[in-house]
């Protein structure tokens, strides 16, 4: 138990997976879903989860990242990440939040022993966030990241800076991370979804305009984030280049769908419809995740433009 490894055919350890426990949202990010509003219920109950998480346990997953839509929308979140802790074999249990019920859910998540909470959050200016994401909750979002930080949560903020639209608040955004004990991640835009209408910045134009920026030894995280230490900041930077800095070689992922499909990659549909092997059995769970390790592809295409039809609220980013 808890002592194998997952090796794809590529040779890549695939250790770490997304789980994306609802598809609903209490936001309308422009680059995500515009408009959209999600009602509906979600597919995979808690024990779905827990089994498919312990299946993978058993077979070398160490990491796992909820993710969403939302994933604080559901209530039994902080008990989700507590019972996930609890696997034999799982080393690190985070999340993935727009920050909106983080006041809220920080003490709980805590006590539920979390590795680690990002933020999305491009921008600063509470009309800007407006336009962005649909919601007056600019303020909402930065108690929430105050809250973790106090708790002695791991926060790392999210950034996707998007051409014409909020590469003015770059400067801020580092300015917030200047003063707090937190890292920001500039994440450049995929053509996923609605992201394919908007012009994505890569992190070597962002570096750019960091001026006194120097080169961060250790690396954080096990994620594809490069980081950098500025002179006199509390806070790291890093920058995620799916498209300037393709880093699919080294990708250890897999995703659960808010629907039940383990895919192995966010850039394809297909994926492997998990609920028949739920209501299964635990081998047939298995089997499914190593069918979907062994035919995980190289990497994205996104430059020869093929790309999922699904947005990334589905995907869960
Ligand atoms: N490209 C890059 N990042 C995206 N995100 C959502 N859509 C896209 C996209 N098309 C980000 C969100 C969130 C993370 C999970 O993924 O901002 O922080
Ligand atoms: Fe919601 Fe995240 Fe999509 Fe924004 S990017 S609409 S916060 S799922």
């Amino acid at each position: 138990m808890g002592g194998g490894a997952l090796k794809d055919s590529y040779g890549r350890t695939i250790d770490y997976m997304r789980v994306s426990v609802t598809n609903k949202c209490n936001l309308h990010c422009i680059y995500c879903m515009p408009g959209k509003c999600f009602e509906g219920d979600d597919v995979l109950s808690m024990e779905d989860i827990l089994t498919v998480c312990s299946c993978g346990a058993e077979l070398g997953i160490r990491h796992i990242r909820l993710t969403g839509g939302e994933p604080l929308l559901r209530r039994d979140c902080a008990e989700l990440v507590y019972r996930l802790k609890n696997i034999k074999g799982i080393r690190t249990v985070t999340l993935t939040t727009n920050g909106i019920l983080l006041r809220d859910y920080a003490d709980r998540l805590f006590d539920s022993g979390i590795d680690g909470i990002n933020v999305s959050l491009d921008t600063l200016d509470r009309e800007k966030y407006k336009f962005i994401t649909g919601a007056d909750e600019l303020y909402s979002v930065i108690d929430g990241i105050q809250r973790a930080v106090e708790r002695g949560i791991f926060v790392k903020i999210n950034s996707v800076i998007m051409r014409g639209i909020n590469e003015d608040d770059i400067s801020s955004i580092l300015l917030f991370v200047k003063h707090r004990p937190v890292a920001v991640r500039f994440i450049e835009l995929m053509p996923v979804g609605e992201g394919s209408k908007y012009i994505g910045v890569s992190g070597a134009e962002i570096l750019a305009r960091l001026e006194n920026a120097k080169p961060y030894t250790k690396r954080i995280g096990r994620g594809p984030a490069v980081y950098y230490k500025a002179e006199g900041y509390k806070g790291i930077i890093g920058f995620i280049d799916p498209m300037s800095n393709k880093f699919c070689p080294q990708c250890s992922r897999l995703r659960l769908d808010s629907d039940g499909r383990l895919r192995s990659c966010l850039a394809y549909d297909d994926g492997f419809d998990m609920l028949p092997a739920i209501k299964t059995g635990r081998e047939a769970v298995k089997d499914v995740i190593k069918k979907a390790v062994a035919e995980k592809p190289l990497g994205h295409c996104f430059e020869k433009g093929i790309a999922p039809k699904d947005g990334m609220y589905c995907i869960g980013g």
